[in-house]
């Protein structure tokens, strides 16, 4: 495997010049250690914190931006150091307030979210502030397409039921016990082919699926050389065996999986969310699995998270449910902070974003 890295030659004058052994380019990075970022998680990675420091002053949270220390002792470590930051780098899913937009005040230029979804970044928000965001797709597609197959995986051959034989010791061994759906034969429909669906399709390759089909506002030019054919929703309803999610949360998909969505699947189908929980109305998915309208659903994404372990969902067998880990392992979230990092790093010296979403 070839090997690609970039060094820093001389850091003076000011100036950074890195030798880019992929390229094969020098390139010029401002150093302004009087720029400010501020990193909102202590458990943002490494290799995102070492290229912010060779350019920046770092400012970083102590306390980590998950859960509720993201929106307790973290919120209020983050409201003191924000003021007269450049930029900020998100590591949560936590929205990004307008308390703390006013608190980092004008001289705050853009941020980066580590990560592919953006909804909680108060886009309007930004946008009317002259701020610049940028994301980090693609980097996570082939993790998360990972956890896409291992859901299909998991809700096809129920594993919860099957988890639960085993921690309570009591297996139901016999020849037609607990028998599950295969991927073989299958007809796979996705909802939005873009980076991370084209990646569950490219590693469902072995699996001889019978036919890929998927739907959205448009054909896709990547579809043809993957195999896949552009239908209708509700001609991808109707047909397919696993039913995945692949879209952004934005205004139009929110609870877009509803009772009459629901209702036109096969009673035979697997629902697969790597999206967003609030794509799903969950008590419409709740009914429909406790009925057995649909057969099972696999979900790495939930209303909220986490999920209380009371919730209705996890009382059912024909859920199997993942605590958001599409993008977590090591390289992936190393990858993303590094790319979070280097939108940074260009718009803070004049170039354009890598990764934009507002430019
Ligand atoms: C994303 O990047 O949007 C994934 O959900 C992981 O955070």
């Amino acid at each position: 495997m070839a090997v690609h890295y970039t060094y820093i030659c001389q850091p003076s004058n000011n100036n950074n010049i890195t030798f880019n052994h992929k390229t094969g380019s020098a390139e010029i990075a401002t150093m302004r250690k009087d720029l400010k970022v501020l990193v909102s998680s202590n458990d943002y990675p490494e290799a995102g914190l070492k290229i912010l420091r060779e350019h920046f002053t770092v400012l970083q949270s102590r306390y980590n931006h998950f859960g509720e220390e993201g929106i307790t002792q973290n919120k209020e470590e983050l409201l003191q150091l924000a003021p007269a930051i450049s930029a900020l780098v998100w590591v949560s899913h936590h929205p990004i307030t307008q308390e703390l937009l006013d608190k980092a005040g004008p001289s705050l230029k853009v941020v980066a979210t580590a990560s592919a979804g953006y909804n909680h970044c108060n886009v309007d928000e930004l946008k009317a502030r002259g701020i610049k965001l940028s994301n980090t797709p693609d980097v996570l597609s082939p993790a998360v397409a990972e956890v896409a197959i291992a859901l299909m995986l998991g809700a096809g051959r129920r594993f919860t039921e099957n988890l639960e034989q085993v921690h309570s010791g009591q297996w139901e061994i016999g020849f037609q016990k607990v028998l599950g759906q295969e991927i073989r034969g299958s007809t796979v429909g996705v909802f939005g082919l873009g980076g991370i669906g084209q990646a569950i399709v490219k590693r469902l390759a072995g699996f001889e699926v019978e036919k890929f089909i998927y739907t959205g506002h448009r054909e896709k030019p990547q579809a043809k050389a993957l195999g896949a054919h552009f239908v209708s929703k509700d001609e991808l309803l109707a047909q397919s065996d696993f039913v995945i999610l692949a879209v952004p949360l934005t205004n139009e998909t929110k609870l877009m999986v509803n009772k009459e969505l629901l209702g036109k699947m096969k009673k035979s189908a697997i629902l697969i969310n790597v999206g967003r929980g609030d794509l799903v109305d969950q008590d419409a998915l709740y009914d429909a699995l406790k009925n057995k309208d649909i057969y099972a659903a696999g979900l790495d994404v939930t209303t909220p998270e986490p999920l209380p372990k009371d919730h209705k969902l996890l009382a059912l067998p024909n859920l199997f449910v993942l605590p958001h880990i599409g993008s977590a392992t090591v390289r992936t979230r190393n990858d993303m902070a590094t790319l979070a990092a280097r939108n940074l790093v260009n718009a803070l010296s004049g170039k354009p974003l890598l990764t934009p979403v507002l430019s």
